[in-house]
């Protein structure tokens, strides 16, 4: 049976529902298993956002993976980008020679994505993908693309799955668009 959320009357309807998520998340999977045949690649999931993504999509990954975790921050509480990206916590492993995939909620202006793949790059490994759950490619800021992608959306507001808004949200199952009205009041 499914489950109610508390605050689901907050959600004006669902975008992507489980299902939808994890056919998705397997067909991504499967691309990375072929694209990184016999690699062990060092998948980097970017708190807190995708962490809900990244547990999933790495069982779907058959490859010997190996996780590491990086917070970043780019937002306060509200609903708009301000362009400032800070590093909360740094990776634990050192990325000389890795095959890095970079796994990510959501490319909105491209703020994060651009300083995080820079960033890394910064630190030999042999190769840096990224992989992003939602594309959002009407916010584009900075001219970047994710290499996997999950699904393109349009200038919304969406929340769950991992996503939030002033840190709610994040433990809906699927992926909702917010009501204006609690984002505007
Ligand atoms: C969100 C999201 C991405 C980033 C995308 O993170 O998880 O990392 O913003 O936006 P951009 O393309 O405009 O940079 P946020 O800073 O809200 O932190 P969170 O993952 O902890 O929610």
């Amino acid at each position: 049976m499914k489950k109610h959320y508390q605050f689901e009357n907050d959600v004006e309807k669902i975008l992507f529902s489980e299902e939808e998520i994890a056919e998705r998340l397997s067909v991504l999977a499967e691309k990375i298993d072929k694209d990184y045949f016999g690699k062990r690649p060092l998948m980097v999931c970017v708190l807190k956002g995708s962490v809900l993504f990244f547990t999933d999509l790495i069982r779907e990954i058959t490859l010997p993976v190996e996780i590491d975790f990086m917070s970043i921050s780019s937002y306060g509480a509200g609903a708009t980008t301000s362009g400032e990206v800070k590093v909360l916590k740094d990776l634990d492993n050192r990325l000389d020679g890795r095959d890095v995939i970079i796994v990510e909620d959501i490319v909105d202006s491209g703020f994060t994505l651009n300083y995080m793949t820079k960033l890394l790059s910064s630190r030999n490994p042999a190769s840096i993908k990224v992989c992003a759950l939602l594309d959002k490619p009407s916010r584009r800021k900075v001219d970047i693309k994710a290499d996997y992608i999950g699904f393109e959306v349009g200038n919304e507001f969406v929340i769950g799955y991992g996503l939030d808004y002033a840190q709610k949200y994040r433990n809906l199952p699927y992926i909702g668009i917010l009501k204006r009205s609690v984002y505007e009041k």
